[in-house]
């Protein structure tokens, strides 16, 4: 059994044959008749014990294009409100005998730790502060099939809250593998300690920090995880670190604009930008959708199959 918990480990060629996949789940999902039975006869359950929009709907649409039986867990109506442990809880659905679990949790390596308990594939759908694979993969396959296959040719320029963003750390981690240059654009408190090893460059500036950007990635502003240090106000953060109509200016013209959503517009994010003809922000939830479908037919696809 296998499990994708992080870009971590991940060698390029594999990230590659997933984005290849998924360009193939894109032209699936775009026929008037988009189901087939890839995955008919396995199980899917999809558990989250945090707030999700995108990632869980979308695993439930993947799981069901592919032919898949996919159960969401109810956790906020689960005997995980009795005092259930992740454990207990992961166990007792491994026994219900499902084929893959996609798992969201707040704490880093939770997901790891569930893996190595239960007997089949686990997928990390965003663990803690830790990663957030599947999103690293949707926001490849989105800069890829605008700017082409050769990431040596990128600079990304992933600007805001990256001290408590997994989507940063497992962008930064799968555009290092595929070559692209990296720059992070943050005040120094909203950066982790450490983040230099990571092989990004560290801006401070958000106007020299776009500079001769391919692709600009902002981050939400997570302030429900600040708890009593630095919480800067929504306005002067703005002024800063938002992306507006001027500040997008100093990045190359034809550069993309991405947020892995939920985004705080008038916080990181300008309206007239988020909506704007360099957003693929939209984009980016269609390719969720194929990135998933890969990432769960190459998990737990009956081998040899053509269907
Ligand atoms: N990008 C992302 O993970 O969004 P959700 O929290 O809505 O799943």
């Amino acid at each position: 059994r296998r499990h994708l918990l992080g870009i971590n480990g991940l060698k390029p060629h594999e990230i590659v044959d997933l984005l290849d996949r998924a360009e193939n789940a894109v032209a699936v999902s775009r026929r008037p008749d988009k189901k087939n039975s890839v995955l008919k006869g396995r199980t899917q359950i999809n558990l989250f014990f945090e707030a999700s929009t995108r990632t869980q709907a979308s695993f439930e649409i993947a799981g069901k294009r592919l032919g898949a039986d996919v159960m969401n867990m109810s956790v906020a109506n689960s005997s995980v409100k009795k005092g259930e442990t992740l454990i207990d809880t992961a166990m007792t659905l491994n026994a219900m005998q499902p084929d893959i679990l996609i798992v969201r949790h707040h704490s880093a390596g939770a997901v790891a730790l569930l893996s190595q308990k239960v007997a089949c594939s686990v997928v990390n759908a965003g663990d803690g502060q830790h990663e957030h694979p599947t999103q690293a993969l949707l926001d490849a396959l989105t800069i890829r099939r605008h700017k082409g296959p050769d990431f040596h040719q990128l600079t990304v320029v992933i600007c805001g809250d990256v001290l408590h963003s997994r989507v940063a750390r497992s962008n930064i981690l799968l555009l290092n593998a595929l070559g692209a240059r990296v720059r992070v654009v943050a005040p120094s408190t909203l950066l982790p300690r450490g983040i230099e090893q990571m092989g990004v460059e560290i801006v401070h500036d958000m106007r020299a920090g776009l500079k001769d950007a391919d692709v600009v990635m902002m981050l939400r502003l997570q302030r429900e995880r600040m708890e009593g240090a630095f919480v800067p106000s929504v306005r002067e953060y703005f002024r800063y670190f938002g992306l507006d109509a001027e500040k997008l200016r100093h990045a190359r013209p034809d550069a993309l604009v991405m947020h892995p959503g939920p985004m705080n517009r008038g916080v990181e994010i300008a309206s007239d930008v988020a909506d704007g003809p360099q957003s693929v922000i939209e984009e980016q939830v269609e390719m969720g959708v194929a990135v998933r479908m890969a990432v769960i037919e190459s998990l737990i696809g009956w081998p040899g199959d053509n269907r």
